[in-house]
């Protein structure tokens, strides 16, 4: 059992996006002080946090020197370089810890941990070369997607391939890395899992919550997701098996496929808060960001009770194409809530904000915060 770090102490983040931000409004709401530590200035987090620590994080006495005032090391950006974390590790404890990040920041790794688990996937082959490529689409066929192996985010690094005239094409869309190629599923639907585990071993989750992609990024959300129960039990299952195996003290979401002959398949992991739960902060007791802080600070883990239905609906940089959006006309819809997490530059394709919709059921929910996001432009 670890110490408990308690309001007052100071909690280091690495990572200064949106999901550090909403961590440090949680962590400071409860009294914490929060760093952030990554290679920019005037951040979504650092704008919230009391301190912003701008270093690259190859810059390992910068990472120490971060560990060194701070009780406990989280981060929000999972691509944290592997020494990075090591370094933070010898000067305060990291959660999730860093074996953590490595499996899941690479997606070789992380499909064999997940079929060592035992858990079910969907079928893939790792490329390394042109002829792998070839010899892998031989055997899944058509269409695939190719992903480079690591450092893939909102559908970057990814190539659909429907014929063999698009091999080289592909190759060179993932800049003949190391990559996996997967077969392109016919789904039904997405859904993901968050869940949060304590360091004794405390599991909850916020039940199975319904995703929809546009352009590979995602789009909107929906919770409870409307799926039979019988696969959303199954998929918190699953999402119980990975958080056990993978011992995480923290937050991680499991995001799933839904096929058209009803199974259910692991998509991939995310060890920390994501996107599909930022709904969490209006709609339940306890939200995703404050599970994560409760569970990296020994604490015990909060209820995740719904108040209500909720769908999240995305806000990307693409709104801005005609200059700012109207936030009056959002703000008309009494149950919505706007979020905006402090980006500087509005690029097509960047999470820029979320919007949230409370009902009494999920399909109001979903059809107000549509409504919602249309009445902006
Ligand atoms: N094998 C696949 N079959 C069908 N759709 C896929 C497949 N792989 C990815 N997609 C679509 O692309 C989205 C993003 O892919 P994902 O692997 O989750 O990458 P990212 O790391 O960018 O989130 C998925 O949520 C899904 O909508
Ligand atoms: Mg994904």
């Amino acid at each position: 059992m670890i110490a408990p770090i308690l309001p007052g102490a100071t909690i280091g983040v690495l990572g200064s996006g949106q999901l550090g931000r909403m961590f440090a409004i949680a962590a400071r709401r409860m009294g914490y002080r929060v760093h952030t530590f990554s290679p920019d200035v005037d951040t979504p987090t650092g704008q919230v946090a009391d301190v912003e620590v701008t270093a690259s994080y190859d810059d390992l006495d910068a990472v120490a020197d971060f560990a060194r005032r701070v009780s406990v090391v989280t981060f929000e950006f999972e691509n944290v370089p592997a020494p990075t974390a090591q370094a933070a590790a010898r000067c305060a404890p990291v959660r999730p810890k860093g074996a953590i990040l490595h499996t899941t920041q690479q997606r070789i790794r992380e499909k064999s941990f997940l079929t060592k688990a035992g858990l079910p996937i969907t079928p893939y082959r790792e490329v390394r070369s042109l002829d792998d490529l070839d010899r892998a689409l031989a055997e899944l066929g058509y269409p695939t997607v190719l992903k480079t192996a690591a450092f893939g985010y909102d559908g970057k690094g990814q190539f659909k391939i429907d014929s063999p005239g698009q091999i080289r094409e592909a190759w060179n869309a993932v800049q003949e890395q190391e990559s996996v190629l997967e077969a392109f599923l016919d789904l039904d639907c997405e859904i993901s899992v968050v869940a949060a585990r304590g360091a004794d071993g405390q599991f909850v989750h916020f039940g199975a919550i319904e995703n929809q992609h546009a352009r590979h990024i995602l789009d909107l959300s929906v919770a409870p997701a409307r799926v039979e129960p019988k696969i959303a039990a199954e998929a918190v299952d699953m999402a119980r098996v990975v958080l056990e195996k993978l011992e995480v003290v923290g937050v991680l979401c499991v995001e799933f496929f839904v096929a058209r002959d009803g199974k259910l398949l692991i998509n991939e992991l995310a060890p920390r808060p994501h996107n599909s739960g930022h709904l969490t902060v209006d709609a339940c007791v306890t939200s995703q960001f404050e599970q994560q802080l409760r569970a990296v600070c020994g604490l015990p883990l909060g209820s995740t009770e719904m108040h209500r239905p909720a769908a999240m609906a995305n806000l990307l940089g693409d709104l801005w194409a005609n200059g700012e959006p109207n936030w009056l006309a959002a703000c008309a819809f009494p149950d919505m809530k706007l979020h905006l997490y402090g980006k500087l530059e509005p690029r097509p394709g960047r999470k820029m904000g979320h919007l949230t919709a409370l009902n009494h059921d999920a399909e109001a929910a979903y059809r107000t915060v549509k409504n919602a996001r249309a009445s902006l432009l």
